[in-house]
């Protein structure tokens, strides 16, 4: 048997990685007041349909959806968390005890994708929702945020993009000048894009398709549609992240691919993963929770994927082992006393692995030059019998002998990195 297609297994070699990267997310989202909020990894399909979109791809071609439950409901493995964060907050009523709410978020979501680099079918996001306010300072606060943790990740090759897809009253000027400049272009579009003229023309915008993106050059700018309120926010948020020291490119073309944003959207993009060229990206979504069914709740969050912030810094260093500090070695358990010195030892935060198979001295010792561990404590028949131990410094070969059990301590830490 074999994983299934478009899913990975981290293997024990890969985890520290893995855990370096989450002890950040962790980190970084509480040093800006938010705090983590888990939700369950099935939702009501109807949720993603209502809040994503019908007409995204995601909602169109991506989701795992089946129905288990006993009224015939349809349930959708999700394919992202701000719908999930969205439905709770609404739930709980969570805006009632904060006036800004901050909240952060790591777990898998799944999409029906072709595999390739970068892209799986189950894959992991670490995101944030700032919910409560309109104001840009909440759109800086979460693209400092997602900065911040690309930083602590060690991640340096990546580029943010930003953009404002204005409110509801300038998109729906734009669409208008859109749609006509499309159609007069419509032979020279993708057949997606044709299809795409009546259900979502904005996303020809950012097209992966070289017929669209060479359209799409001299399209109108919807910078130049945007309102003055929407203008005002997006340049208020331009020198905002400005006087944070964080470096944006203004991509009047990125739309991105869910129906919930209005203003600003956001991407992170590198150059080093090639097609799957997104680290993260985000946006305001003032309109989701009305969506949704309730009151209108106005918010702004990123997501960051996970397995492609792994690749880039796989790119940057060596996979470190996970190994223990210490090393009994013993030819037999002598009525548990081995367990005991191990046990005693961990509850001092320290390491430490027994032989469970009974195995000679000799090729105990062989398994701790191999592991590299510095300390290798001895219990034979002799060391058992006077309650004490050898313990064995395996950098220099020095012997420590007649240590007694509360002493075993202050000689391991005398070695170093013992
Ligand atoms: P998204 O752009 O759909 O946004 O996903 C965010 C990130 O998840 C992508 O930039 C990418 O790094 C990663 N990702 C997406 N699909 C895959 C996949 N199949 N395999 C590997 N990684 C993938 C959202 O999901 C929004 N909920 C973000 C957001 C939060 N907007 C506001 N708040």
């Amino acid at each position: 048997m074999k994983n299934v297609k478009g899913t990975k297994d981290i293997l024990p070699d890969e985890s520290p990685l893995w855990q370096r990267l989450e002890s950040t997310f962790r980190t970084m989202p509480a040093l800006f007041g938010y705090k983590e909020i888990r939700t369950p990894i099935f939702e009501s399909t109807d949720l993603f349909k209502r809040g994503v979109g019908e007409g995204t791809d995601i909602v169109g071609k991506e989701m795992y959806s089946f129905s288990k439950s006993e009224d015939g409901e349809s349930l959708t493995l999700r394919p992202e968390l701000t719908a999930s964060v969205a439905r709770a907050v609404m739930q709980y009523n969570l805006i009632r005890h904060y006036p800004t709410l901050r909240l952060w978020y790591y777990g898998p979501c799944f999409r029906y994708e072709q595999p390739q680099q970068g892209r799986q079918r189950q894959f992991h996001q670490i995101g944030a929702e700032c919910m409560g306010t309109t104001n840009p300072e909440a759109d800086a606060e979460v693209i400092i945020l997602a900065n911040s943790i690309l930083k602590n990740c060690d991640i340096a090759d990546y580029k943010l993009n930003i953009n404002s897809i204005g409110d509801t009253e300038t998109r729906a000027v734009y669409k208008k000048v859109l749609v006509d400049f499309l159609n007069d272009n419509l032979s020279k579009l993708s057949e997606d894009a044709q299809k795409r003229l009546v259900t979502n023309p904005l996303r020809t915008l950012d097209s992966k398709d070289t017929r669209d993106r060479e359209v799409v050059k001299n399209a109108p700018s919807i910078l130049d549609y945007l309102n003055s309120e929407s203008k005002e926010k997006f340049e208020q948020l331009q020198s905002l992240l400005t006087a944070s020291g964080v470096s944006f490119e203004i991509n009047s073309r990125l739309v991105r691919g869910l129906d919930y944003y209005s203003n600003t959207v956001f991407e992170f993009i590198t150059d080093k993963l090639g097609s799957q060229d997104a680290l993260g990206g985000g946006g305001r979504y003032d309109n989701l929770t009305a969506l949704l069914g309730g009151n209108p709740i106005p918010g702004v969050g990123f997501a960051l994927g996970v397995e492609r912030l792994i690749l880039l810094a796989q790119q940057n260093e060596q996979p470190a082992e996970a190994k223990a500090q210490v090393m009994i070695v013993s030819e037999q358990s002598f009525n548990g006393i081995v367990f005991r010195v191990a046990n005693m030892l961990r509850a001092q935060g320290i390491s430490v692995v027994t032989d469970l198979q009974q195995r000679s001295f000799k090729s105990q010792f062989k398994d701790a030059d191999k592991s590299g561990v510095k300390s290798v404590v001895v219990i034979g028949e002799n060391e058992a019998a006077q309650q004490e131990v050898t313990i064995k410094n395996m950098v220099t070969g020095a012997q420590h002998e007649n240590v007694a059990y509360a002493n075993i301590v202050t000689v391991l830490q005398e070695i170093p990195n013992g």
